[in-house]
């Protein structure tokens, strides 16, 4: 009996001491091995930082201020030798780890120390952001000592666009809460984020040479019901909207880098032009009284004249300010969903299609998109056009970010074009994510996060040579029925999570199982934007 409870007394005291944290990194490393023991965060903690140079600044600032935030621990800053015994060291490697590349990084967790390393800041920020979840199971564990359970992990992401859209026309988002969007993305090792800035419903972006488009295009009236067709009264004030100004846009464009994010600026071409044709009619083939558009439809004959030069004229002039404000190479010129009805019957597009030999009004679009495709060429950037581009003998040269299907960007990518993959079927975030019932309203279409989960970028059929011009995929969130940050957020959360596993971990590595019990541990701190 005595040696029973002696017994007892030892499994209670194992189980006292708990058990090792699991490891509940989202998205799954490509390799990570458990080890015996943890290593304890504490105030005694030292944080250094070896190799980083200029770049150190800010990182430091980035890591120690999010410990502060999510830990309530203030670190030390030391320097990398220590004989301390108890420190964690992000060190950039003196030669590069070939098995790394641009973005991997290696993180070692021993009871007396952690090490981060990698061949370039944005693989030690990615580190960081491991390290910070690792801390999870401790944190809600509520223990006194914050635990990080001792491994060996080497990881690297599978595709190096891994991108997370916002469409801020549809309703306006404020800056906080875009740098919220951006912390969100690099939580989950995100790092492209596609700024849809202009579209029926509003004009986002202050352009210095056309002032009224914010003054006009950027504002429509305030309704007390959003589901409504009705056209905008001549009576009715326009005061619902907003705009960021260039300095607005600068500060974000620097805090997403600090974050390893580049922005994508979408400036819509040549559909989806409601707010710019309130602002210029005479920018329109007919002369239809166009508003900024209300409700969550668009004038489907909204278009710009492809036959007026001034039109021409104008986006390149509007996309000489966007290429100086955005240092990411790549524009997205849009080209979705350009209902032609009003070029089919305007003698200045009928003229341009016959001065120009062109097919017909698709063809005008083909030729428009590549005018405005070969003016970034000269401004140094790269064109990215929705997959409403691609035929079977498409001849634009830019990246196509496909939203139709699989098929779509299969096409494209034998063409030799690069493709990101957004499809309908798995990446639009602003459909339901559960039964409609019992769901507030979105838009029609259904994207449970287990579907979301099943995305593979790579559609099958495709050389290795072609699958090389599949740079990733993104999520997108249009907003027609997304008016406050809480509900973007409900949409985008946990289904970002999901995405994040698609385009960063080895496919073969992939189990929705484990994602979901993984997913447990991250729910609560998935971040609020009342935070
Ligand atoms: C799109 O959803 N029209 C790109
Ligand atoms: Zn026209």
């Amino acid at each position: 009996m005595q040696r029973f409870i002696v017994f007892l007394s030892v499994c209670l005291l194992l189980v006292g001491c708990g058990k090792p944290k699991p490891i509940v990194v989202i998205p799954e490393p490509v390799d990570c091995t458990p080890k015996k023991g943890a290593f304890v965060i504490n105030n005694e903690t030292y944080l250094c930082f070896d190799n980083l140079e200029e770049s150190g600044r800010e990182f430091s600032k980035v890591v120690s201020d999010g410990f502060k935030q999510l830990l309530k621990v203030n670190l030390n800053l030391g320097d990398e030798d220590s004989q301390r015994n108890n420190y964690i060291l992000f060190e950039l490697n003196d030669k590069s780890d070939d098995n790394l590349g641009e973005e991997g990084y290696t993180l070692v967790v021993k009871r007396n120390r952690v090490i981060a390393k990698a061949n370039t800041p944005a693989g030690l920020f990615y580190a960081y952001q491991t390290l910070l979840q690792l801390t999870y199971p401790s944190q809600l564990a509520n223990e006194k000592k914050m635990e990080i359970p001792c491994c060996k992990i080497t990881d690297k992401p599978r595709f190096a666009y891994r991108g997370a859209h916002l469409d801020v026309s549809r309703h306006f988002f404020d800056v906080n809460f875009v740098k919220h969007y951006i912390d969100i993305m690099a939580a989950y090792k995100l790092n492209k984020f596609h700024w849809h800035l202009t579209d029926d419903h509003g004009w986002r972006i202050q352009i210095d040479r056309y002032p009224e488009l914010t003054k006009i295009g950027a504002w429509r009236p305030e309704r007390s019901s959003w589901d409504t067709l009705h056209p905008v009264l001549p009576e009715e004030p326009c005061t619902y909207g907003g705009y960021y100004t260039k300095a607005q846009i600068r500060d974000i464009v620097e805090y997403a880098a600090a974050r390893h994010i580049d922005i994508i600026p979408e400036i819509e071409i040549p559909g989806h032009c409601s707010a710019i044709l309130a602002t210029y009619p005479q920018y329109a083939c007919d002369d239809y009284p166009y508003t900024v558009a209300v409700g969550p439809y668009w004038p489907p004959k909204a278009i710009m004249c492809a036959g007026n030069d001034d039109v021409l004229t104008f986006y390149k002039n509007v996309l000489d300010e966007v290429a100086e404000l955005f240092p990411y190479p790549y524009i997205h010129i849009g080209g979705d969903e350009a209902f032609n009805d009003n070029w089919q019957v305007c003698p200045k597009c009928q003229q341009r299609i016959a001065d120009k030999h062109l097919a017909d009004e698709t063809d005008l679009q083909r030729w428009l998109m590549n005018e405005i495709e070969q003016h970034l060429t000269t401004l140094g950037k790269k064109a990215i056009m929705w997959d409403d581009i691609v035929s079977d003998d498409m001849v634009n040269k830019c990246a196509v970010m496909c939203w139709q299907g699989l098929d779509v960007a299969k096409t494209a990518a034998k063409h030799g074009n690069e493709v990101i993959l957004c499809p309908t079927s798995h990446c639009y975030f602003n459909f339901y994510q559960a039964d409609p019932e019992t769901e507030p309203l979105a838009m029609t279409g259904l994207i449970t996060l287990e579907k979301a989960y099943s995305f593979d970028p790579v559609p099958e059929g495709l050389t290795k040579e072609q699958q090389k011009k599949i740079l990733g995929g993104q999520c997108n969130l249009w907003t027609e029925f997304i008016n406050t940050p809480e509900q973007a957020e409900y949409m985008l959360l946990p289904r970002l999570c999901a995405l994040a596993e698609c385009v960063w971990t080895p496919a073969d590595k992939k189990d929705y199982k484990n994602f979901t019990q993984r997913l447990d541990y991250h729910k609560p701190f998935l971040p609020t934007a009342n935070q």
